[in-house]
């Protein structure tokens, strides 16, 4: 028996599901036109936004496995703790005669008896994840009389898992290195480092390391980590943020300068992310800055995306402190972005392309981007971005810029930035963000079909939607794929874009929903990853014109009305009209002659599509389709259930140039079809 569906839908919201589940899939039509494609895809689309946030840097994609190893942080033996096995001695933190005047603070132990050892352990971030049989790298800077210093791995019942021992301290600093392999697996481990006889040492830079890491970089990127990011297969990472760019204030602001060169001068900076959010406060976050600008542009090498750099453009946070560099002072700042652009690219015979060529790269990392300011907004920021970009301008016409246009879209200080840009503001992108409940997503994913084409392009830079309590779920990843597929649509004026966040710790996070949750040894993907993933992996070379006819999509079907987030206001009530009954984009990947269509029914009842590949001569063998969806919107993925929102590929025969296929409840489906020649 057919039930009579739009009679039984939300009669009790429970029951309804069940019913529809029931009920004959809602017709569509989807006409592809194959045979008039229509504009290139932008092959940046689908990048990443990084920014050290949620301790996605340090205490995540950065491997180093000591937190506070150079004794900066405001509480100098935070992570810290006196190791004292039957004998005497104090610890003490010293600033005279330092490691270097970036590093002012060092631990000293004086140890008056040694017995079995006295020094400190470090506890890393919420204990150390050591592997059995893997290799770590030990170092330390050091100096004193106290004799050789022993390197030890404990697990947390103080089990000793490898052992090292230094050449002996002498009154100069020195920098002692090691390997140690880790004989047991253990979750809390600790690195202790003591004296065994009585004398003076002076610690600083302790670091411990993977032997390990992406690519087995020194220096480098937690593997698994660095892997998940790879696997989108990113066109370019945006970096370092972000707020992170800005700083609560000027002093705090993101410098690249203090960011390369031997770790142990790059001054410590405190994280803004501390106290940015008063419910979230993380007193204990600093950035380290050992992942810096070379190993930034090394990973965005080894992965083969572009880099995309954001430079502070003499704006603090205009949340917070509001700082200003006067407008006749900008020069060291405008400085600042030559100098990195010559960094990046300079031969190795120039001042800063030899500092990329100390560090083992003397070929050009090949920048072709730049960010001036980050979701800044105002006259004031356009005053100062007018001075960087005629400066960028003159010395570097091959450098592509991208403008802010404050935090939010539609709003007052969205229309000053495309006012300005109109007026003839040079810009080659415009970075738009929003952090919007779902339905701002269904409602806007036509926003670009509308867009100026003669303007410059939109850079999509931070965006992210967000479902009530900010969880990552299959509704918010739905909503984010329907809007992207009119970014695909648009990508003639679209250029560029990235979901933000990008990574968050477990137990130690500021903002959410984010791409990407680890821990010391675990990590998943949201279903916005998985979205990300579907689209960047399978991103076409030129888009097909796509036709959808269907009724319109019933106002009982829309999802849970708007949620306010942090900063962003509730909306309006929904605009049923602003729907689409289905969200398609569709695009020919040429090299491999291949259809692809994006296909998001965000909807609570299944659709019977009718497919048309018009002017095509027909699917060839080996369509394959990738589906994702879920029971229920409100899933999210666990380190429990990693993949419980994840696309399964299955392959299928599409009858013809035209077939069937239902688009599951809550589902988004990506096509790829091999076209006959
Ligand atoms: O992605 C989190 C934050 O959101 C970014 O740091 C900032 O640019 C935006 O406000």
């Amino acid at each position: 028996m057919k039930l009579p569906l739009r009679s039984l839908r939300w009669s009790a919201p429970a029951a309804c599901f069940v019913l529809t589940a029931l009920a004959d899939p809602v017709p569509v039509t989807v006409t592809v036109d194959v045979a008039h494609p229509a504009h290139a895809v932008s092959p940046m689309l689908h990048g990443v936004f990084f920014e050290d946030i949620n301790y996605g840097a340090d205490g995540g994609l950065y491997a180093e496995l000591v937190q506070n190893r150079s004794f900066e942080h405001a509480e100098h033996l935070f992570a810290w703790g006196t190791v004292n096995r039957g004998g005497s001695g104090d610890v003490t933190i010293g600033t005279a005669d330092p490691l270097n005047a970036k590093n002012p603070h060092y631990a000293r132990l004086t140890v008056r008896e040694a017995g079995q050892g006295f020094g400190l352990a470090n506890y890393g971030y919420a204990g150390i994840a050591l592997q059995a049989g893997e290799d770590y790298l030990v170092s330390v800077r050091a100096r004193g009389d106290a004799g050789e210093l022993t390197a030890m791995l404990e697990d947390e019942t103080g089990r000793v898992l490898g052992r090292t021992k230094f050449a002996a301290l002498d009154r100069e600093w020195n920098r002692f290195e090691s390997t140690i392999r880790s004989s047991g697996t253990a979750l809390h481990a600790r690195l202790v480092v003591l004296a065994t006889v009585p004398g003076r040492a002076d610690l600083d830079v302790v670091s411990l390391f993977p032997a390990h890491t992406f690519k087995d970089r020194r220096n480098g990127l937690r593997a698994d980590l660095a892997q998940m990011v790879a696997d989108l297969h990113p066109a370019f990472v945006r970096f370092p943020g972000g707020c992170i760019v800005e700083g609560m204030d000027l002093p705090n602001r993101y410098q690249w300068k203090d960011t390369i060169g031997d770790i142990a001068g790059r001054p410590q900076n405190w994280n803004r992310w501390q106290d940015a959010i008063a419910r979230e406060p993380a007193p204990q976050y600093y950035q380290t800055c050992g992942l810096g600008f070379f190993e930034y542009f090394q990973f965005c090498e080894d992965i083969g995306a572009e880099p995309v750099p954001i430079i502070n453009c003499g704006m603090a946070c205009q949340y917070q402190s509001k700082q200003l560099v006067p407008l006749d002072q900008l020069g060291p700042l405008v400085q600042d972005a030559l100098d990195l652009i010559e960094f990046a690219n300079g031969p190795v015979t120039s001042v800063w392309g030899a500092k990329r060529a100390a560090m083992g790269h003397p070929a050009p990392f090949n920048l072709k981007y730049l960010g001036v300011g980050n979701e800044q907004w105002g006259e004031d920021y356009f005053a100062r971005y007018r001075v960087f970009a005629a400066a960028l301008q003159a010395q570097h016409p091959e450098i592509k810029l991208a403008s802010g246009a404050g935090p939010g879209v539609d709003d007052k200080s969205w229309r000053l930035a495309w006012e300005k840009f109109r007026a003839g503001l040079p810009a080659s992108v415009v970075d738009e963000h929003y952090y919007r409940p779902p339905q701002w997503f269904l409602e806007n994913a036509t926003r670009y079909d509308k867009q100026d084409r003669a303007g410059p392009k939109i850079f999509a830079g931070e965006f992210a939607a967000h479902d009530r309590g900010r969880r990552a779920t299959l509704r918010a990843a739905l909503a984010e794929a329907a809007f992207m597929t009119g970014l695909v649509r648009n990508s003639d004026v679209v250029a560029m874009s990235s979901y933000a966040p990008l990574f968050a710790r477990a137990g130690a996070f500021q903002w959410q929903p984010d791409l990407i949750w680890f821990d010391n040894t675990r990590v998943y993907g949201t279903g916005s990853y998985y979205v990300q993933s579907l689209f960047s992996r399978n991103r076409p070379d030129v888009v097909l014109p796509v036709t959808v006819k269907a009724a319109p999509v019933p106002v009982t079907l829309l999802p849970p009305a708007a949620v306010a987030t942090y900063g962003a206001e509730a909306l309006p009530p929904f605009k049923p009209e602003a729907i689409p009954a289905l969200f398609v984009a569709a695009g020919q990947d040429r090299s491999a002659n291949e259809a692809v269509l994006f296909l998001v029914n965000p909807f609570p009842e299944p659709r019977a599509a009718t497919i048309e590949l018009r002017g095509s001569a027909g699917p060839a063998a080996g369509a394959r389709a990738f589906v994702l969806t879920s029971a229920s919107p409100d899933d999210t993925n666990t380190f429990e259930e990693p993949r419980k929102l994840a696309p399964l590929e299955e392959p299928f025969a599409p009858e013809g140039a035209t077939f069937a296929r239902t688009l599951p409840a809550n589902s988004f489906t990506v096509l790829r079809i091999p076209l006959k020649p």
